[in-house]
């Protein structure tokens, strides 16, 4: 019998990798799109959901149940990007970051994990960030919903372990995807006192996924998370430096770690 995975946000990107992947490799995908009539020549199911409505992530788990029966693994991949000055980003815009990093996953969760207590078996994997790891400047609120996705599923996994379901997180580096066209970005104000530097930050931010890595790095990473038994908590994909970059993190004094942050991004 195929196994059943749903991804959320499999319209572009790295969540289209992974459904496009996952499709030829005999699993029955179910992707996501706030707007599937968009989309017309995928190949796999795209139906609709908003993580941030929760009567729409209702509606999404009924309709794969209805169709599938079971739900195997669930990919908690939609997200959006977030940039500005910490001073400078609407509180309106911080919320609605996080509704769609860490309360829709954390929603979408909750839905599933009924239905994989009931199957005694289940597999969740959360694509967090290398950001996760550490706080970046003017990136902070984005570090911030995926670091705290990172932690939830540390906890959730001891919580579900008896019930034959696990947790983990792939945290990917940059990858050429649409996030940055998504993403809210403060303007950069040449009146504001982080004015030059947010401004040579984000060209950077930008320059790094535009020259990103092909998501189907992430695609076949997540299909060998799918293939194992017995999950690690956390996995990271993407390039050499920004794997080490979260092994230094763990290694290296605090304030070493910051000085090279630092000179890295000029500051
Ligand atoms: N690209 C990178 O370098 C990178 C690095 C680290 C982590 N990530 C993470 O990887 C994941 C995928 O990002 P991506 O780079 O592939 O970005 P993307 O090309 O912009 O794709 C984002 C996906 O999320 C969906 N989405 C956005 N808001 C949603 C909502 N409220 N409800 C449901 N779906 C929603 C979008 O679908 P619709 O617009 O069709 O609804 C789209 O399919 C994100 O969690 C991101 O944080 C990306």
């Amino acid at each position: 019998m195929k196994k059943v995975i749903l991804v959320t946000g499999g319209s572009s990107g790295i969540g289209k990798s992974i459904c496009e992947y996952l499709h030829t490799r005999d699993y029955k995908v179910y992707g996501t799109s706030r707007n599937p009539d968009r989309y017309s020549d995928f190949d796999f199911n795209l139906i609709a959901l908003d993580v941030t409505d929760e009567q729409s992530v209702e509606r999404c788990i009924a309709e794969v149940m209805d169709q599938a029966g079971r739900i195997d693994v669930l990919i908690n991949n939609a997200g959006a990007g977030i940039t500005g000055p910490f001073e400078e980003v609407p509180n309106s815009e911080i919320r609605k970051n996080l509704e769609t990093n860490f309360i829709g996953p954390v929603s979408m969760m909750k839905a599933v994990l009924p239905i994989m207590r009931k199957q005694n078996s289940g597999k969740i994997i959360n694509i967090t960030s290398i950001a996760a790891y550490m706080g970046l400047p003017f990136r902070g609120i984005y570090s911030s919903g995926k670091a705290a996705l990172e932690v939830l599923t540390e906890a959730i996994r001891m919580e579900v372990k008896a019930f034959n379901i696990e947790v983990t997180n792939l945290a990917p580096g940059d990858f050429a995807t649409n996030i940055a066209a998504g993403r809210f970005h403060s303007e950069v104000d040449p009146n504001s006192a982080y004015g030059e530097t947010y401004g040579r930050i984000l060209n950077e931010i930008n320059e790094h996924v535009d020259s990103g890595r092909d998501p189907l790095e992430v695609a076949k990473a997540v299909e060998k998370i799918i293939r194992i038994s017995q999950i690690k908590p956390h996995y990271t994909v993407g390039a050499f430096v920004q794997k080490f970059s979260v092994v230094l993190k763990s290694i290296l004094p605090q304030k070493i770690f910051e000085k090279l942050l630092l000179r890295h991004h000029k500051l």
